[in-house]
């Protein structure tokens, strides 16, 4: 099983959201962690649409949620929330999906305008699905640059404040783990 799935809720080919997420991935697996990314893209659209809850797909991506330890969860701003397809796509996962699993939200937008569509629209979805939202990150699109793949996040104070998230992310998975082997 991997340690921390990477769920990505842009339709966009080249996601500045996906971007900064596997950005907090790739510091968490060089802590020694196992990464993976699920994207909304992943999915034939009919998975989504029609709803199907017995798609191999979405069954797969439901069992290695299941699986993992933690979770990044990231989002464009799409109309004030996240996007209709992570909806669509976390509408298919059982209920308690997300229990006792420490999770990382991350948006971008294309201003600072809604910055608190992080609290108000995507911490209470993952909070709904039973997991543990971590304060978060919120980026605008000029903080990553889409050309520097191995540096997509542009600016020292940006960079520093997903560190900081992504190390207090980890702290709560091995609190979590260190708590169930006492068990
Ligand atoms: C359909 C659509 C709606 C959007 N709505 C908002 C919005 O309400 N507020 C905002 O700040 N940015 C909005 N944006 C801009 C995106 O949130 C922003 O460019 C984001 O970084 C794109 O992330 P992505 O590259 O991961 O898709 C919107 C973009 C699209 C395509």
């Amino acid at each position: 099983m991997t340690d921390i799935i990477v769920i990505s809720g842009s339709p966009s080919k080249h996601s500045r959201s996906q971007l900064a997420a596997n950005y907090a991935g790739k510091l968490a697996a060089e802590q020694g962690l196992s990464v993976k990314e699920i994207s909304v893209t992943d999915f034939a659209p009919e998975d989504l649409i029609y709803a199907r809850f017995d798609s191999p797909a979405i069954v797969e991506a439901g069992k290695a949620i299941n699986g993992a330890k933690g979770l990044i969860v990231a989002s464009p701003v799409y109309k004030a929330a996240y996007t209709g397809v992570l909806k669509a796509l976390l509408d298919l996962l059982p209920q308690d999906a997300f229990k006792y699993k420490p999770v990382l939200p991350i948006m971008t937008g294309g201003s600072p305008a809604h910055l608190l569509a992080i609290d108000y629209a995507l911490k209470p979805l993952i909070a709904n699905l039973k997991g543990e939202p971590l304060q978060g990150v919120y980026l605008c699109d000029h903080h990553i640059n889409k050309e520097n793949l191995d540096q997509p996040v542009a600016d020292e104070e940006t960079a520093a404040r997903i560190n900081t998230q992504t190390n207090q992310f980890i702290e709560a998975i091995r609190r979590n783990h260190a708590a169930s082997a006492v068990k």
